[in-house]
């Protein structure tokens, strides 16, 4: 690995501009595990992090920085006990693809205690779960900690045709919760039923031009939200007494202009979601169980491959809010 290929971000003024160039291994940041890249994936931070203002990349650094804020592949070189070469192993999270180089590399370097061993996920599987799909995970988990059961009635999931949404349709719908998916793609409907959902409604607030109310008719037992803004506020207006709203996202905004009633007259919970900061031990306990009794069901359906030299343009398409499912991007083989 005297050089190996890289898709390299750099800004120029308000321009930032992403070409594959050849790196050499000083370029690695320090680790004590290098690992080939196989696969990363897409994600709506990805597409932040190559637009100007987008909030995720603090400073790019004069020689540039690889995007992609998550990766799949095998350890070829380790100087920790944990981890042998061969291993396969995944890693997101801690400013991987933000603060310091990332997935769309052929080779990453990386701190042993931010590596996940992949165990029975395959790697094309865990890039296909990747960022989006674990936070999803956690998204359910919190809930199911908070005390909602299967049988509580209709859990409505937003951004349902994105990452984070159809992984959580698919996981929330193989646990037995009754999944309301709401999404702005009439094209998602079929897979999001084929997934799993009971219904499939529209993006939320239904009349975006109505007049929000603290309360409403109580319609959910729980939520996962990836949407944020006007969408969070009316989910959480309509949430049943000791329900539940695992937030994760803003594509709808970072603002929430709500009311404390949902939260002093029904007892909701807002549970926040963060995948970035999540300790390695709960991050490896959850990635096994997402090889095991929390396994998506679809994540062929939901899965779309796509060569990382071509990656630019599936990031356009999450940016606009356009994408259906996961991308998983093929490195190795794909410069
Ligand atoms: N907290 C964490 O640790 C964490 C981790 C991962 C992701 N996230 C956040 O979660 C969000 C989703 O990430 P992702 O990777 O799943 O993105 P994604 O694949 O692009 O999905 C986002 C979905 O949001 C919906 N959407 C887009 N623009 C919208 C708008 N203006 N109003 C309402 N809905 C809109 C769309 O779904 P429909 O067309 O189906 O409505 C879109 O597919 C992002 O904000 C991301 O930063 C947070």
């Amino acid at each position: 690995m005297d050089t190996f290929q890289a898709l390299v971000a750099r800004q120029d003024g308000d321009r930032i501009s992403a070409s594959v160039e050849t790196l050499t291994e000083s370029d690695l940041p320090p680790g004590e595990v290098t690992i080939q890249v196989l696969y990363s994936s897409v994600n709506f931070k990805d597409a932040l992090a190559l637009t100007p203002g987008g909030g995720v990349v603090r400073n790019y650094p004069p020689t540039g920085l690889v995007p992609g804020i998550d990766l799949t592949g095998q350890v070829v070189e380790s100087r920790s006990p944990d981890f042998a070469v061969g291993d396969s192993v995944l890693a997101h999270g801690y400013e991987i693809g933000t603060g310091h180089h990332g997935g769309y590399a052929e080779y990453a370097r990386l701190p042993a205690d931010q590596v996940v061993a992949l165990g029975a996920i395959s790697p094309h599987d865990g890039a296909a779960i990747g960022t989006a799909g674990f936070t999803a995970a956690m998204s359910v988990q919190a809930l199911i900690d908070w005390g909602i059961k299967a049988d509580a009635g209709p859990v409505v999931v937003t951004g349902a045709s994105g990452g984070v949404g159809s992984v959580s349709v698919d996981l929330l719908a193989g646990a037995g919760y009754q999944v309301v998916a709401s999404t702005g793609k009439k094209s998602a409907v079929e897979l999001l039923k084929a997934l799993g959902a009971v219904e499939v409604i529209g993006r939320l607030p239904a009349d975006p031009d109505a007049k929000p109310r603290p309360l409403a008719k109580a319609r959910w037992a729980a939520a996962v939200d990836c949407v944020g803004g006007a969408t969070l506020a009316d989910v959480l207006s309509a949430v049943d007494y000791r329900g539940a709203v695992a937030a994760s996202g803003l594509t709808g905004g970072a603002g929430l202009h709500t009311t404390v009633m949902p939260f002093i007259l029904r007892g909701v919970a807002l549970l926040g979601i963060d995948s970035v900061q999540l300790p390695i031990g709960p991050r490896r306990e959850l990635w096994a169980r997402l090889g095991d009794s929390l396994r998506p069901r679809h994540l062929g359906q939901i899965t779309t491959e796509v060569d990382v030299k071509d990656v630019v343009g599936v990031l356009d398409q999450v940016r606009a809010g356009a994408f259906t499912g996961r991308a998983v991007v093929r490195v190795a083989g794909g410069f």
